[in-house]
């Protein structure tokens, strides 16, 4: 009995995780979840419960996931129970009614990851593309690259981490939550996406310790004239996906590594294989030396891993050189 418990309190964890996340629904293991409710006393109770850890949710309520999802997920849910035969309690019905009446399209809404007992809120963006920029959502590689650190927190604690493209900031806000770093500085080149992680910075400032959290502006094609301090450790999840901007990126790397004895890791999903493999040619013509890592199973983030999402790690190979050097040799390549 003990251990039935254990594994209902099991099941609807992990439901709520997937929920909360706005992650596909194909995590939820669904034959289990009705077989759950059809074996219970109280089917309906059953019902009920998993509405509480997932609709019902208070973070859900004070910070909605996507509309979209809410309805996918409810509508599944119903026919789940439906096509067994079992019959579908009131409340899951009112509250797939409800969703289906809303009015204004959502502009916003939210992702809710469970790390170590604490709730982490991003508000995103509802289309992924918004305003000209990609930043505006969480990729794919942000959250198998947030896997890998928690995975790896002993490289990270009592470093300077800087990151780049930081997107909505999930990255960050899991590294200061869960990885101890000296300070975390998010850079991105994109106004709204800066605004955006300030936003997601708010929203979790009370789970944050006194790590240092910080963003700045930093545009990879204007890296020579940004002021950097000293960095131990580079970030950067979902950036290469557009060749014109690899000369910039690749310096900017080269910029960061160069000075110290500092590592990047580096999470991209493969959509195109060429363009990976061009993008780590120009990082070995810049003496970076890269080790390909391997991908975390998605545990704490779900992430799909089709196509799959490769990480790396590189730092620099060379000799150490003069941040001036460094500049004089990139700027020829930011012009070719
Ligand atoms: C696909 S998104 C990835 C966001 C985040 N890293 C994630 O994984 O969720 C690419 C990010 O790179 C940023 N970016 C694009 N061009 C940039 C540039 N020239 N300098 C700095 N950031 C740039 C975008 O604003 C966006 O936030």
């Amino acid at each position: 009995m003990v251990e039935e418990c254990g594994d209902i309190s099991n099941l609807l964890t992990k439901i709520q995780k997937c929920f909360l996340s706005g992650s596909n629904l194909k995590f939820l293991d669904w034959e289990k979840t009705i077989e759950h409710i059809r074996s219970s006393r109280d089917p309906v109770e059953a019902q009920e419960s998993v509405l509480q850890v997932t609709v019902l949710h208070p973070s859900n309520l004070l910070y909605p996931v996507k509309e979209d999802y809410q309805r996918t997920f409810l509508k599944k849910f119903i026919s789940q129970l439906e096509n067994c035969g079992e019959e579908v309690c009131e409340s899951l019905y009112k509250e797939y009614l409800v969703r289906l009446s809303s009015g204004e399209p959502q502009q916003y809404h939210h992702r809710h990851f469970l790390i170590n007992g604490k709730t982490l809120t991003i508000q995103e963006h509802t289309s992924i593309v918004s305003g000209g920029t990609t930043g505006l959502a969480t990729w794919e590689g942000g959250l198998a690259l947030s896997e890998w650190c928690l995975h790896n927190p002993s490289l990270l604690r009592g470093r300077h981490v800087l990151e780049l493209g930081c997107g909505l900031g999930l990255t960050g806000l899991c590294v200061s939550l869960c990885c101890h770093p000296q300070s975390y500085t998010l850079t991105d080149h994109h106004p709204a996406v800066l605004r955006a992680v300030e936003r997601n910075l708010l929203l979790n400032r009370e789970i944050l310790s006194d790590i240092v959290v910080k963003t700045e502006l930093l545009d990879w094609e204007d890296i020579y004239n940004t002021s950097l301090k000293d960095v131990d450790v580079v970030l950067a999840a979902d950036v290469v996906f557009d060749e014109r901007l690899f000369p910039a990126l690749v310096a900017t790397f080269h910029h960061l590594l160069s000075k110290t004895t500092s590592f990047a890791v580096l999470a991209c999903t493969e959509r195109n294989p060429q363009t990976l493999t061009t993008f780590l040619t120009l990082l070995g013509q810049k003496d970076l030396e890269i080790e390909e890592l391997e991908c975390p199973k998605p545990e704490t983030f779900l992430y799909s891993l089709s196509p799959p999402i490769r990480l790396f790690s590189f730092r620099y190979g060379g000799q150490t050189r003069c941040a001036d050097d460094a500049g004089s040799t990139d700027g020829e390549d930011r012009h070719g």
